[in-house]
């Protein structure tokens, strides 16, 4: 039994240490949720806009709104790319095959942006992985 009395007192450090992490402001919360609405108004741009692709063919022509992206839904099997994806994978399907352009890197800021915008469209709708 000796050894579970430093693991216990661990445990209460580590928890301690992440509830003084946790710790933000009011301010610090509409900080961040500015930053986020930023992000995904950048999307919303992007979504019309023609610069994504080489042919003048848009996101908003076949998903106005974002219609039909159902990112509550990933990962999940895509019949074109023949695996389980992620949303930014089938985004990228979107931008070389309808748009023929060229795929953005996944941590890119327009892919975090074209997320964000997608996501918060979707907002309320609950968490669906792998459905179809
Ligand atoms: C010419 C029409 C067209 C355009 C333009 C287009 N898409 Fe798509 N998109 C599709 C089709 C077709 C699918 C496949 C539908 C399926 O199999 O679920 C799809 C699927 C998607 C999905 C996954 C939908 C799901 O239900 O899982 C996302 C996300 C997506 N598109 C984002 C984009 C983005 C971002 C752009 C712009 C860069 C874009 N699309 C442009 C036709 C289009």
């Amino acid at each position: 039994m000796k050894p579970l009395i430093p693991v216990i007192a661990l445990a209460a450090s580590v928890a301690g240490a992440v509830a003084t992490a946790d710790e933000f402001r009011d301010e610090d919360v509409a900080r961040w949720q500015a930053q986020f609405d930023e992000v995904a108004a950048e999307g919303r741009s992007l979504w019309t806009s023609a610069d994504l692709g080489t042919n003048g063919v848009v996101c908003a022509q076949c998903h106005p709104n974002a219609a039909n992206t159902h990112p509550e839904t990933y990962p999940k099997f895509q019949k074109q790319l023949g695996k389980v994806v992620h949303l930014w994978q089938m985004i990228n399907w979107c931008i070389t095959n309808p748009l023929e352009g060229q795929a953005l890197a996944a941590d890119s800021p327009e892919m975090t942006a074209i997320q964000a915008y997608v996501y918060k469209e979707r907002t309320g709708v609950p968490l669906a992985p792998g459905k179809h």
